[in-house]
């Protein structure tokens, strides 16, 4: 076993900083403002005030994912993306993922300010703070580790994309088609 995949069995996430180039995320943040102004994005119940796409990050999703192979060990496969433009005053409350969220990343594309704290609670039970900068990657068990943001103070808006992936091995490995079928039904997104 691996330095990483023995970090991330042991805590239940992992801290990847500088792992994405910053161009490619400067240019996946400057798509997203685009889309807003232009009257796109949904508004979902978790984060009532921000900003929300559904699978518009398709190619870095796949382009991502023989590195989180690699970090982890596990032979992942992809099940859904998601990203988010967070307004200021906008809380994460405190919550788990959903089951094609067995290993997921959430990677910070950009912001206006400084970077709004993430807080995971480690395997331990420790409750843990990362500042991720354009590029950093925090990398999580989705179902097993609680993780939130205390309200947004800290800018005028961040932009952060999800990638969510499960073990091929594993327990929950038909939850990608689970996926593809939420989407033909027109049911993953929650109009408010
Ligand atoms: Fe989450």
């Amino acid at each position: 076993m691996t330095d990483t995949e023995k970090y991330l069995e042991e805590n239940g996430y992992l801290y990847l900083p500088d792992f994405i180039d910053k161009d490619s995320c400067r240019l996946m943040a400057e798509s997203m403002i685009e889309a807003v102004e232009s009257g796109r994005g949904e508004k979902d119940p978790q984060c009532p005030m921000s900003y929300s796409f559904i699978d518009v990050f398709d190619s870095a999703h796949d382009e991502i994912l023989p590195h989180l192979k690699k970090v982890s060990g596990k032979n992942l496969l992809k099940t859904f993306n998601y990203c988010r433009l967070y307004q200021p005053g906008e809380t994460l409350e405190r919550h788990t993922d959903r089951d094609s969220c067995e290993y997921s990343i959430t990677l910070t594309l950009g912001f206006e300010g400084k970077p709004w704290p993430f807080f995971i609670e480690d395997k331990k039970g420790f409750e843990k703070e990362i500042l991720a900068s354009v590029g950093d990657v925090i990398f999580y068990k989705g179902i097993e580790r609680p993780h939130w943001r205390n309200s947004y103070k800290e800018g005028k808006w961040q932009a952060q994309v999800f990638f969510h992936y499960v073990d091929a091995e594993g327990e929950y490995k038909n939850q990608p088609i689970i996926e593809m079928f939420r989407k033909e039904k027109n049911v993953f997104v929650e109009k408010t």
